[in-house]
């Protein structure tokens, strides 16, 4: 099997853990494996396009490695040999001296992939790509892989990029017909590449897949929230401040309700559960009384959570500063806001965003190697501490109904398809 593996969407952390397994147990069980570059953009671009995009990436991998480490890429320009070629840097690493201009989709061995489990965000790039999005874009897509003789694709992202992911496995017989009919390739390739195994692997900060306990790069994100919290919990706690502190988690209320639990927060703001309001009253009453009673108590600090996408009943975002007002102007709380950002994505992966990945990674290339024309594509994920494997697109349709569930403001469908253990 030739099998290539590419992240997508928004990076997390534990995507290169991802990259590292597929490779090496790939590699293992007897694959070739390849890397594509910069998500479904560098399929669609593959390597004989000329692209100004290439000014702003990195010459090939050594150099990726390198400027990761902190040794000057130029070192390794003097090194690079020709495609194919081995090469020892100064860390006694070797590399595939393979020159990356132009080329997307790459041929990498052990040795290309080794320590990436400790890497943050994703070194092979990630994109999210228009042009996949188009059937001409995925027509050059097909054509690319095929030149390549690659017949199987792990795809480590969210729920969009594991649609278009399952998509392009669905018009893979109709593609190559097309590719066929256009004489982009030959009798004997078209009836090599007549199907297209496809595995899916979680990769968002948001926890926001169903069917899956956890996605990679989830547990990482909290635990930059938590040290976050426990940053701001010593200056609030000096000043007797309130902080309302905005979480990431797109649609989701994972991150910030798990943050809230871990760091005892006063109040937490998530989409799948509006404030239940006093009757008659507001949920601004709601969130006053509430923080008045841990103030009487004695408590000299307040910390409020609102997840990104939280609403209130009505469906109406629900606003770090607007709940800043409300403190400061209900409670007379000196109050500030953060917005923790980026911040909450990037950087090393914890313990666990490296063996999550480690052990989906060996599910995905299983499932890969016993796919055949008729299973469904496969979603790696993780139940009650088991790797298990999913149809790809039941996962979503379900990551879909939950959206929906909140849409029509059915909260309690919406959070019993999320994980009712967390949410209730
Ligand atoms: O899906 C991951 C995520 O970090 C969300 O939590 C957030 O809403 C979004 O991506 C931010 O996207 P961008 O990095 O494109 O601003």
């Amino acid at each position: 099997m030739k099998l290539a593996v590419l992240t997508s969407g928004g990076d997390s952390a534990g995507m290169n853990a991802v990259v590292r397994a597929v490779v090496k147990i790939g590699i293992l069980r007897g694959c070739e494996t390849w890397i594509v570059r910069e998500g479904y953009e560098g399929l669609v671009r593959g390597n004989t396009q000329a692209h100004s995009l290439h000014t702003e990436l990195p010459a090939d991998l050594s150099a990726l490695k390198c400027a990761h480490r902190g040794v000057p890429t130029n070192l390794m320009e003097n090194l690079r040999f020709g495609d194919g070629d081995l090469l020892r840097d100064g860390t006694g690493d070797h590399h595939h001296g393979r020159t990356l201009k132009g080329r997307y989709i790459v041929r990498v061995g052990w040795d290309d992939v080794r320590g990436w489990f400790a890497e943050g965000g994703t070194l092979i790039g990630t994109a999210r790509s228009a042009a996949f999005r188009t059937p001409e874009g995925r027509l050059s897509a097909a054509r690319n892989l095929i030149k390549e003789g690659i017949d199987a694709l792990a795809v480590c992202g969210g729920d969009g990029s594991l649609t278009g992911a399952d998509l392009f496995r669905s018009e893979w017989p109709s593609l190559v017909s097309q590719l066929l009919t256009q004489g982009v390739i030959t009798e004997e390739q078209a009836e090599k590449h007549g199907h297209l195994k496809i595995v899916g692997l979680v990769g968002s900060i948001d926890n926001d897949m169903s069917m899956t306990d956890l996605t990679i790069g989830a547990p990482t994100a909290l635990h930059r929230i938590c040290e976050a919290i426990d940053n701001i919990n010593s200056t609030a706690a000096s000043h007797s401040r309130a902080f309302v502190l905005e979480v990431m988690g797109r649609h989701c209320g994972w991150l910030a309700l798990l943050a809230g639990v871990s760091s005892g927060a006063d109040f937490i703001f998530i989409p799948e559960r509006p404030p239940q309001t006093i009757p008659g009253g507001t949920w601004e009453d709601d969130m006053c009384e509430a923080i008045r009673g841990h103030r009487e108590a004695g408590k000299r600090k307040t910390i409020v959570i609102v997840a990104e996408g939280a609403l209130d009943e009505n469906l109406q975002p629900i606003r770090a500063e607007y709940v800043k007002e409300v403190l400061a102007e209900r409670l007379g709380l000196d109050t500030r806001v953060t917005t923790l950002g980026h911040t909450q994505r990037g950087g090393r992966p914890c313990a666990f965003d490296r063996i999550l990945p480690t052990l989906q990674g060996e599910e995905a290339v299983k499932a890969l190697l016993e796919a055949t024309p008729d299973t469904p594509s496969y979603m790696i994920g993780v139940r009650e501490n088991k790797i298990i494997r999913v149809p790809l697109m039941e996962a979503v349709a379900m990551t879909r109904a939950v959206a929906d569930a909140i849409g029509a403001k059915d909260f309690a469908k919406a959070m019993s398809m999320r994980d009712p253990e967390f949410y209730q």
